[in-house]
């Protein structure tokens, strides 16, 4: 089947889907510039490996080596803007009866291109907590030489992601399971499906029924499973099918 007659399959299966559900990865703020997770150790921080810096034992062995790699990435994200991929998605909820979107993604692209409402499952980085009581903290005064402090208890302030090895926010993974065991059609957009239990959000919906479509440059682990695989870059080929969803001559009246 070519690329094209799967587009076509895919817009039929949007079409009459009444519930739809996304779940994004780095791969869909690629073309905002924000590199992916995988690759996102360029300059300074290329002779480290994202698992050696995201994880407690890295924050408990060297917290201000870990603290000043999330405000380079936070930096690099606040000057970053939703792209085409972010923005379509935005249409696609609006096109079909039910949408959800689930993202691993801590950089808050999707609420500034619009998304109403998005389910975190990794958390935000523009967040701040207390490591200890895991509290969002405002405010805070800046050391050089250390991440700084909680304002309340002097423990040291964190970002309010979810590391390797830590358990996902209960409440997002929660919210995430009722709607993958809810929808008829799962798309996977940018993401490697390497790293669960995100990972197995697709393999779940297909166990009840849904149809699972996948949006990606490369092949991933999911790819053979998916009842659509459609390769190249998200703000692309997302923006291509919603405009053909909306245009189209068998649209949704
Ligand atoms: P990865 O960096 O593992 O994978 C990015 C995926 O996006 C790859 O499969 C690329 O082929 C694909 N990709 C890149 N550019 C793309 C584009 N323009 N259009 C479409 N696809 C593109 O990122 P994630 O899958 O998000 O978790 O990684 C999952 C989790 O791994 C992250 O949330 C992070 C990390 O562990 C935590 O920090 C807990």
């Amino acid at each position: 089947m070519t690329q094209q007659s799967i587009a076509s399959e895919l817009i039929a299966a949007l079409r009459v889907a009444s519930h739809v559900v996304a779940l994004t990865g780095s791969g869909i703020s690629a073309e905002s510039g924000v590199p992916t997770f995988r690759d996102a150790q360029t300059g300074l921080w290329s002779k480290y490996e994202p698992e050696e810096l995201a994880t407690p034992a890295a924050f408990k062995r060297n917290p201000k080596l870990v603290w000043d790699w999330y405000t380079w990435r936070r930096e690099l994200i606040a000057a970053a803007a939703p792209n085409d991929a972010h923005r379509a998605l935005v249409t696609l909820a609006e096109q079909v009866p039910h949408f959800t979107l689930i993202t691993q993604n801590v950089d808050g692209l999707h609420q500034a291109a619009g998304s109403p409402s998005v389910i975190e499952l990794h958390g935000n980085i523009q967040r701040t907590k207390c490591l200890t009581e895991e509290i969002i903290i405002e405010q805070w005064d800046e050391h050089p030489d250390r991440p700084p402090h909680c304002p309340n208890c002097g423990s040291c302030l964190r970002p309010d992601v979810v590391w390797f090895g830590e358990p996902l926010p209960t409440a997002a993974l929660s919210q995430a399971l009722d709607a993958v065991g809810r929808c008829d059609l799962f798309l996977s957009v940018g993401t490697s499906a390497l790293v669960q239990p995100a990972a197995s959000l697709a393999l779940e919906a297909q166990s009840t029924g849904a149809q699972v479509a996948e949006i990606n440059l490369q092949s991933t682990p999911l790819s053979p499973y998916a009842d659509f695989v459609l390769r190249g870059q998200a703000g692309k080929i997302l923006p291509t099918l919603v405009r053909t969803i909306i245009e189209g001559p068998s649209a949704r009246s």
